[in-house]
């Protein structure tokens, strides 16, 4: 964020930008919504609605889990919420408890460390590096297991910011199966399903109902200013979610939740947004070991390359800033997702628009060379 901040200082006085840092789609709400928030503001109070969403928009939610995972998920299950991050603190609140050990692979997305660490929990990162794959298995579990045995939670995110890493069906299955047996909960973030570039990624929910699923109207939706996201909640943990809910944030931002359900009708304007995000990925791909960036995360999903920059810098950190003063190239610093590694990396966000990025990338190489 304040990578992201001097680039739009920068950009306020009238000096050219090339913002790579950002982590969201650089493109508006679809039409539909807009609409729908616009009839919205017309003929509805904005008022409170239930804590838990309001009913047709968990029936639209549950509808959208059913046709893209065949699996059976209903309305009473979803709970809607203030973004992803509304849900992880709903997760974390109703799951753990304090002193609670739950675990994350680095690298990974900060927000859940300082989430925990915050609500008093115990994070254990362990390494899901470059040898890795960049994704999590279910040996690395038993490793931690062997070391941790008071483990009582699990924090993924397939596809994975930054590496833009995905676990696969098959493997998510066995780490969902391995978690309930050993009564690990799971939280598995799923904002970034949608888009994606190998073919569509799993959810932890058609492999069993122990686990919270988060999910977001942030990224393939592109609302990520509405503040909207979703939780899908085990049964156990219902009422729990419930109550926090409601004293927490009375309920998620109305409008939004209006707008939001015509986010259900915009598939093919969302669809046309990855397209764009899959030439970025292409144009990144092929460029970026063309000026000596060779060792590149999969990027199979999430709009980001994770790119190893220690042929140029062991100090990611001072490096972007530096770049982005020398050349209006905004990156965003490896350190963020990775305390241990990453002042080897630095995360390029392809969102954004793709003259941008050919621009940016052509720069950063001569700056190199
Ligand atoms: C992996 C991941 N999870 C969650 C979030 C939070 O998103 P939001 O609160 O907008 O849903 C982000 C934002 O970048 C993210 O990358």
């Amino acid at each position: 964020m304040q990578i992201f901040g001097a680039a739009e200082q920068r950009r306020a006085d009238g000096r050219p930008v090339f913002n790579l840092a950002a982590g969201q789609p650089s493109t508006g709400a679809p039409a539909p919504v807009l609409q729908a928030a616009s009839n919205a503001l017309r003929t509805e109070r904005i008022g409170y609605t239930s804590a838990l969403g309001i009913a047709a928009l968990r029936a639209a939610i549950a509808q959208h889990c059913r046709d893209w995972y065949g699996t059976s998920v209903e309305a009473e299950q979803v709970v809607v919420t203030t973004g992803s991050s509304g849900a992880f603190l709903l997760a974390f609140l109703a799951a753990f408890s304090v002193g609670d050990v739950v675990a994350m692979p680095r690298p990974g997305y900060p927000a859940y460390r300082n989430i925990l660490a915050s609500l008093g929990c115990e994070v254990r990162e362990f390494d899901c590096r470059a040898e890795q794959g960049f994704s999590p298995d279910v040996a690395m579990l038993e490793a931690l297991l062997a070391v941790e045995p008071r483990l009582a939670g699990l924090v993924i995110a397939s596809p994975n910011n930054p590496t833009g890493s995905m676990v696969a069906g098959p493997e998510l299955a066995r780490i969902v199966a391995w978690c309930e047996q050993h009564g690990v909960r799971l939280v598995s973030d799923e904002i970034y399903h949608g888009v994606t570039y190998a073919g569509p990624a799993a959810s932890a929910w058609q492999f069993g109902r122990q686990s919270l699923v988060v999910n977001s109207f942030s990224k393939y939706f592109s609302m990520t200013g509405w503040r909207l996201g979703w939780l899908l909640v085990p049964d156990a943990l219902q009422d729990a979610v419930d109550r926090l809910a409601a004293n927490y944030t009375i309920c998620p931002p109305a409008l939004s939740q209006l707008a939001g359900l015509a986010a259900f009708d915009a598939y093919p304007e969302l669809d046309a947004n990855v397209a764009r995000y899959r030439e970025n990925r292409s144009l990144l791909l092929t460029a970026l070991p063309e000026i000596g960036l060779h060792r590149l995360a999969p990027a199979d999903g999430a709009f980001y390359v994770y790119a190893d920059v220690s042929n140029f810098t062991e100090d990611s950190m001072g490096w972007v800033r530096k770049v982005l003063a020398d050349t209006g190239v905004a990156l965003a610093p490896g350190l963020d997702f990775d305390t241990e590694l990453g002042h080897r990396y630095a995360r390029f966000s392809f969102a954004g628009d793709g003259t941008e990025i050919a621009a940016a990338v052509e720069i950063l190489g001569r700056y190199l060379s």
